[in-house]
């Protein structure tokens, strides 16, 4: 089988459903890459899955790194590297995260405009790759047209969708009051543990990138709720089938 993809998804939470959509598919375990990291957060797997999706070439990430397993951040974006040497110009990702935008409800889906990365190592700290200047621009890290094509999908498709910023943190702590709090007063909608590091160094190899983020709970100002990991996996398994509609078609027509 050949197969010259320029798109790739991770299938980060929320996504997971997309994989088993994939034809004519070439599996490669983590495992068996050389210098993969191999994931190991429960209901990640670890793969990369080469086929089709609505008659279009991908290559997905299933199983993604997270900085809170102990990886450093050039582990956590090794994989955007390998895509960038593939020919990889475009990457859709998806995530979970903690709305703290009073408008949102949970189950929403957040198009991602925009994030603060908080995150305690840089992922481009180092000698620089040629893929990209020393000092990268960051004005348009989410694509615009992008942005627009997923509006558009929406509205045709009737699925409501909410805009925002989303901030990158550490983990594996969920937040504090004060955390939300504090990080929604900086300028975040949504807080997360992943995606900024991946995107960071995709707009710095050229890949134009596009995320939505899954608001699984919420850490509201004075109303704070518990949350936990079954929480999120609840919340974000019933807003799958939407993000996976908005998904395919945006990569059907990528
Ligand atoms: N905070 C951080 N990460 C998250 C959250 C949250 O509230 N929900 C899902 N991932």
């Amino acid at each position: 089988m050949t197969t010259s993809p320029t798109t790739a998804i991770i299938l980060g939470t929320g996504l997971g459903q997309l994989a088993s959509e994939i034809t004519d598919s070439y599996e490669f375990p983590y495992s068996e890459i050389p210098n993969f990291p191999v994931s190991t957060v429960e209901g990640h797997a670890g793969k990369l899955i080469f086929g089709k999706l609505g008659g279009v070439d991908i290559m997905a990430m299933e199983g993604r790194f997270h900085y809170y397993e102990g990886y450093n951040m050039k582990e956590v974006t090794f994989p955007i590297r390998v895509m960038y040497e593939l020919g990889i110009k475009t990457l859709f990702v998806s995530n979970a995260s903690g709305g703290m935008n009073p408008e949102f409800k949970i189950g929403d889906l957040m198009i991602i405009t925009d994030h603060i990365n908080f995150f305690p190592e840089h992922p481009l700290r180092g000698k620089n790759f040629p893929t990209g200047p020393r000092f990268p621009d960051m004005h348009e890290t989410y694509d615009h047209a992008l942005i627009k094509q997923a509006e558009d999908i929406a509205r045709e498709k009737g699925i409501r969708v909410v805009h925002g910023v989303y901030m990158g943190v550490q983990g594996p702590t969920f937040e504090t009051p004060a955390e939300y709090k504090m990080y929604h007063r900086m300028g975040a909608d949504a807080v997360g543990m992943s995606t900024v590091p991946e995107v960071i160094v995709a707009h710095h190899c050229g890949i134009k990138t596009f995320g939505i983020s899954i608001i699984t709970d919420l850490g509201l100002e004075d109303t704070p709720v518990e949350v936990s990991h079954e929480e999120v996996q609840v919340a974000a398994n019933n807003a799958q089938p939407l993000m996976t509609e908005i998904m395919r078609e945006m990569i059907r027509r990528a």
